[in-house]
């Protein structure tokens, strides 16, 4: 057992010490915002995450985890300290913004007085350890005697419990000239994982931060990809989901992140990307990843083309249409709508004169927040009312699940867009509907008694 502190609790962070709890550790969870701690502390999850809240719920009564905005607690209290706090973009910049990190090192640091280890979970710009390890060092009373190692995360959200207590791998970077201790503790913290055969790979600093932000910009390029050869289907009439399973097959190629649509969103993807590039051209590196340029020009020009193919749709003006957006979270099991491409349809959509109705299963606090102007509703019934179009921009199974007597006499038009490639284009063409995906060829309806011409 190891006590633990994990600084942040927002997605990284909560599921963190909430899962190294569940390991048997005893953990206590910081952070500066009062009233995500108050809820955590009462088991109450401050966004959607499955399975997360029975981990908190049983760790929290078995008094292996609390919560406090107590540094100095956190301080007496842990041998190993986690750094999970958010690093998102900077305003009217590609860089990442450091403040988050770079606050807890300096509260925390004046405040170790024994040797620490203290493991950086957030994703940074290569480089950014080995600075954190020097400023630690100078500023700590217990000085030389911390070490700062780097154990970047992989989980995804909606599946973040299970890729935190069961990852497919383990990297940790610690300092060349001094990392046993932080290796050691890592070794201890994940034990169990150990026990069950997770690799384990031991790098330096840079090497341990590289690797997540390799493996994000891999996964944004593998999507970007399957979104240009969509691009090209829908310009010489083939379809990209037929295409995908056909290359998919090819275990070198392998068929899974290879969905195209309307893109990648979120809190990671888009901009880590943009903060690889920036890093990059900070060391002078910057033509190695001109490319990601491109996925990114990719990913934002499937935006434009899902409203393009919406106001087709509704047969060249979407002036005065009625549109139902179903889906908004920047994808499934997640009430996340940051960088969420499903909002940011549904708004152009809603710029360009249509009125706009938007169903969501879990976003529609968060999307409310942040597009008020939007109409939100309580049901894909309720959104599509009177809709010329409905609209597919989240694969949620809720929407996978929907069926074309499901809308029978609610729309006003029977079109649907499928953003995400989610549905199976007969099952609504059989019952009289249009259907469109990205990158596949339109189809037509069968045309049923008393249809409009
Ligand atoms: C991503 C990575 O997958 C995680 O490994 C990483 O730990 C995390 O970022 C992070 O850096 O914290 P996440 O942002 O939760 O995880 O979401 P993903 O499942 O990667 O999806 C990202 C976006 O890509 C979503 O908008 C999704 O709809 C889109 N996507 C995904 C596609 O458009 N097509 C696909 O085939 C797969």
């Amino acid at each position: 057992m190891t006590r633990i502190a994990v600084f942040g609790t927002g997605y990284l962070g909560a599921t963190h010490a909430a899962c190294m709890a569940e390991l048997g550790h005893e953990v206590i969870g910081v952070d500066v915002d009062a009233s995500k701690l108050a809820k955590l502390e009462a088991g109450e999850v401050p966004f959607y995450e499955p399975g997360l809240e029975e981990v908190l719920k049983r760790n929290l009564a078995a008094g292996r985890l609390r919560f406090s905005s107590s540094y100095q607690e956190a301080a007496d209290f842990a041998e190993v300290h986690f750094i999970g706090v958010g690093t998102p973009q900077k305003k009217g910049e590609f860089a990442a913004d450091l403040t988050h990190v770079d606050a807890v090192i300096d509260t925390l640091a004046p405040l170790l007085t024994r040797p620490t280890v203290i493991l950086g979970k957030s994703t940074v710009p290569v480089g950014t350890a080995a600075r954190l390890a020097k400023r630690v060092r100078s500023i700590a009373p217990a000085g030389d005697s911390i070490e700062l190692g780097w154990n970047p995360e992989f989980l995804r959200e909606g599946y973040a419990v299970q890729d935190t207590l069961h990852p497919d791998r383990l990297v940790v970077g610690v300092a060349n000239e001094s990392g046993d201790r932080a290796e050691d503790a890592a070794r201890e913290v994940y034990a169990q994982l150990l026990d069950e055969n997770v690799p384990f790979l031991l790098t330096d600093l840079p090497t341990a931060e590289l690797v997540k932000i390799s493996a994000n910009a891999f996964l944004a390029t593998k999507i970007s990809f399957i979104n240009a050869m969509a691009e090209v289907c829908e310009a010489a009439g083939a379809d990209v989901t037929v295409l995908a399973d056909a290359i998919g097959h090819d275990a070198r190629i392998g068929r899974r992140f290879l969905n195209a649509g309307i893109g990648f969103g979120g809190g990671c993807l888009p901009k880590d990307i943009r903060a690889f590039m920036a890093r990059a051209g900070e060391l002078g590196a910057d033509q190695a990843l001109t490319f990601l340029r491109e996925v990114d020009n990719i990913n934002m020009r499937r935006r434009t083309r899902m409203v393009e193919m919406v106001r087709d749709a509704v047969g060249g003006s979407l002036l005065g249409a009625r549109v139902s957006v179903l889906g908004a979270a920047f994808k499934p099991d997640s009430d996340d709508v940051r960088d969420s491409p499903a909002l940011n349809i549904a708004g152009q959509i809603q710029l360009q004169g249509a009125s706009v109705n938007v169903y969501d299963p879990r976003a529609m606090e968060n999307s409310r927040k942040i597009f008020p102007t939007l109409e939100y509703t309580t049901s894909s019934v309720d959104a599509s009312r009177g809709a010329d179009v409905v609209l597919v921009l989240t694969e949620w199974d809720e929407f996978r699940n929907l069926r074309p007597q499901d809308l029978e006499g609610v729309v006003r038009g029977r079109r649907i867009v499928d953003g995400r490639n989610c549905l199976k284009p007969s099952d609504w063409t059989a019952a009289g509907w249009e259907y469109r995906g990205l990158g596949r060829p339109l189809q037509h309806g069968r045309r049923r008694v008393g249809d409009p011409e």
